[in-house]
């Protein structure tokens, strides 16, 4: 390993921005479709690899909510998020903010209850094992309409104890954040927190409304928040954390080239970004190969990689105790490395 990549993996970190569902690996795509008879339209492990090269975001959402269907069990969806708390642990990381699609399963007809339990149980497990504490935020798939997400809100309602906040994913261009403020409004009511993803594709002006009309705490992605200059102004001093995801935008060609990405500049800038994995499976690697191809290509130094590490649990959901000591941890680790 280089010194690079010691220094990464034992920074602690937390996670803000990954999709459990995009963290199934296509080893398990076919042992959950083997144990639970249903059938892949692959016949191997590299021809899904070989599968995985998108042009847009669209392209990839195809696959993933494909690959999702091998997803049938509690057992299934608890195996799923251990092995992601195995590789976050072998990554520094401490502490995960889990992004899950219930609508995906839905409307498979898997009851509510089925993702939501198997997740809970691992989250449970990844504690006692690796000392990991981890959230759970429900994200409503854009590409529905209000009344699938309201359906959702609603069966979520027996769960809300172990729900923390919902989000907002999938198809970016045409699903403005408008679209769902009264659901976001009623989460509110709710005691949930607020993020969405805004920006990946979509215009400066989705991030504007993300912040407006859903009022928002994170941004998941925010890239083009930086073509407008006012709205960078905005984000900076309302402290707005950014969930950023080298490899994903790498993969669906958010950026043409990593040496393009604008982690440095958002860094330089003031923004409180975060460096995270979005769907590790799909896009090439977990939260450590994230941060260690992203500090190769824009040159990133130990004090932007130790704002980054700061950041995530700054921006986390913990509260202020827990992030304090994480970030007593962050400085001992400065200190001796
Ligand atoms: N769902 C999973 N990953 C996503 C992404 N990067 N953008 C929107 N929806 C997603
Ligand atoms: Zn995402």
């Amino acid at each position: 390993m280089t010194d690079l990549a010691a220094f990464i993996r034992g920074l602690p970190k937390a996670e803000l921005h990954l999709h459990v569902e995009g963290s199934l690996e296509p080893e398990q795509m076919f042992e959950f479709g083997r144990r639970n008879k249903v059938a892949i339209p692959f016949r191997s492990v590299e021809e899904v690899r070989k599968a995985y090269a998108f042009s847009n975001l669209q392209d990839f959402l195809d696959l993933c909510y494909q690959g999702a269907n091998v997803l049938q069990t509690e057992e299934d969806f608890r195996d799923l998020a251990l092995a992601y708390f195995a590789r976050l642990h072998a990554d520094g990381g401490r502490h995960a903010e889990m992004f899950f699609d219930p609508e995906l399963h839905t409307s498979r007809g898997l009851p509510f209850s089925i993702a939501i339990d198997g997740l809970t149980a691992a989250m449970k497990e990844a504690e006692g094992i690796y000392g990991i504490t981890s959230k759970l935020i429900m994200c409503f798939l854009r590409h529905l309409d209000e009344t699938s997400s309201f359906e959702t809100l609603k069966a979520a309602e027996p769960y809300l104890d172990r729900i923390t906040g919902v989000g907002l994913d999938s198809s970016e261009k045409g699903h403005p954040p408008s679209k769902f403020a009264r659901v976001f409004a009623a989460a509110r009511e709710r005691g949930l927190r607020i993020v969405a993803h805004a920006g990946e594709e979509g215009p400066p002006a989705y991030v504007q409304e993300a912040l407006d009309s859903l009022h928002v705490e994170r941004i998941d992605h925010g890239n083009r928040a930086l073509e407008d200059a006012a709205l960078v102004q905005r984000l900076v001093s309302d402290g707005v954390t950014l969930t950023v995801c080298p490899l994903s935008n790498l993969k669906l060609r958010v950026v043409a080239d990593l040496k393009q990405h604008p982690m440095k500049r958002m860094l330089d800038l003031g923004l409180r970004a975060t460096c995270n994995s979005d769907d590790p499976a799909y896009f090439g690697g977990y939260i450590g190969d994230n941060f260690i191809r992203a500090a190769e290509a824009v040159n990133l130094s130990r004090a932007d990689l130790l704002q980054l590490a700061r950041n995530s649990f700054t921006g986390s959901f913990l509260n202020k105790a827990s992030i304090d000591r994480h970030l007593a941890s962050i400085d001992a680790y400065a200190a001796f490395r």
